[in-house]
């Protein structure tokens, strides 16, 4: 009787035991499978905004001249953001990642259209942007500076209105940049905690 009940002991044990170790195993097997696992798009879209944050330090030394201007460079930093924007930024958000231990908040769940026109809103700057490079081979030029011939330029940036995407196109480049960091730190403000 006190034997049949340790061996019934053992037997369950490593039943449980072997069940842990299957339960790991797929974990494992899961999460190395799948490229699309929450971490790792976690881990990309960290890596996404990473790079957008190093184009614009580039696009802001040249307008500033603290680099100096070289047009392929500058179109290339922003077609970099305009890929990262728009909704490549938006599918980068999946329910499942949000919240701990990424930055992203949980409201974005709930807020998703304007979680999304704010990407968006990137992306537009980021066009108008890359566009004037073409314009502008061998340096930056008048009408990309802040205030230049728009009629809208001071007058937007006084009342701080939102421009809609017509307007955006017309911009100088400079202007256009100024109102995507805008857009960065609108979202970051509203949507990203710090976690640590
Ligand atoms: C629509 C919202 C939104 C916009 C627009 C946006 N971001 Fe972010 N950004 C976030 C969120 C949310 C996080 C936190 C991501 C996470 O930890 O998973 C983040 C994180 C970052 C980080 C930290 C990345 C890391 O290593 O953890 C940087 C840098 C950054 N953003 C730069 C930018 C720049 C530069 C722009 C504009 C060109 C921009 N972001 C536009 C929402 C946005």
């Amino acid at each position: 009787m006190l034997s049949r009940k340790a061996d019934c002991d053992v037997l369950l044990r490593s039943l449980r035991a072997g069940a842990v170790l299957a339960i790991a195993t797929v974990l494992v097997v899961g999460a190395s499978a799948d490229p699309n696992s929450p971490s790792d798009i976690i881990k990309a879209r960290q890596a996404s905004m990473k790079a957008m944050a190093e184009a614009g330090k580039t696009i802001a030394g040249m307008f500033e001249g603290k680099l100096p201007y070289d047009a392929a460079a500058f179109k290339k930093s922003a077609e970099t953001i305009s890929r990262h924007s728009g909704d490549a930024m938006v599918i980068e958000f999946p329910a499942t990642t949000l919240g701990p231990p990424s930055a992203a908040k949980s409201e974005i769940d709930q807020s998703r259209e304007e979680f999304d026109a704010l990407a968006r809103k990137v992306a537009s700057f980021a066009t108008v942007i890359s566009a004037a490079a073409d314009k502008a081979p061998n340096g930056i030029t008048q009408d990309m500076r802040m205030g230049s011939s728009s009629s809208m330029g001071s007058s937007l940036l006084g009342k701080r209105q939102v421009p809609g995407e017509a307007d955006i196109a017309k911009l100088p480049a400079e202007h256009a940049f100024h109102l995507m960091l805008q857009e960065c730190s609108s979202c970051h403000a509203k949507f990203r905690e710090k976690v640590k």
